[in-house]
């Protein structure tokens, strides 16, 4: 005996049509995202992510989706994004959040976050995605 489509059938179609719309908004957030701290730092916050595990700025920072960055000798850069100061002595502004990552000593020689060898690149990178810890 033939079937037509059940209230079951539709029900399920509904909530997969609705799910497939959330996640293509996530991405869709998540790549505008990308481009706007890619607009402000020139970098790129996926290969950032990368470098900040490299680089083991996480031995002494907690990094919100950084692989085993969980340090407690630095402050924890979550919500970065959202902070007016850089290590409470520079506007957080991209270009000096740049700098404060190759050298904190620019800003203040007596901090204890030693200068990271960081080429220009990198600290975009890291830069662009410590703007992405809203
Ligand atoms: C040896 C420990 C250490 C390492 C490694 C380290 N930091 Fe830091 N970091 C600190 C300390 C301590 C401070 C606070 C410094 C101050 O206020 O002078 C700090 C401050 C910061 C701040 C400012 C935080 C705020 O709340 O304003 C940022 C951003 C930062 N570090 C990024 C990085 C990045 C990116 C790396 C890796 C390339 C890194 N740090 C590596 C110890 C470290």
């Amino acid at each position: 005996m033939a079937r037509g489509p059940t209230l079951a059938g539709f029900a399920v179609l509904a909530v997969l049509i609705a799910g497939g719309g959330f996640v293509a908004n996530q991405i869709d957030a998540h790549r505008r995202l990308d481009r706007k701290v890619h607009v402000l730092t020139g970098g790129d916050p996926a290969a950032g992510r990368d470098t900040l595990a490299r680089l083991s700025c996480g031995g002494c920072h907690e990094i919100p989706g950084v692989h085993g960055a969980a340090g407690r000798v630095g402050p924890p850069l979550t919500h970065f994004a959202g902070r007016a100061f850089i290590g409470g002595r520079a506007n957080n502004t991209p270009a000096n959040l740049v700098r404060w990552i190759q050298d904190p000593h620019q800003f203040d020689p007596q901090s204890a976050m030693p200068p990271t060898g960081a080429s220009d690149q990198q600290a975009r990178d890291m830069a662009a995605y410590l703007y992405t810890l809203q």
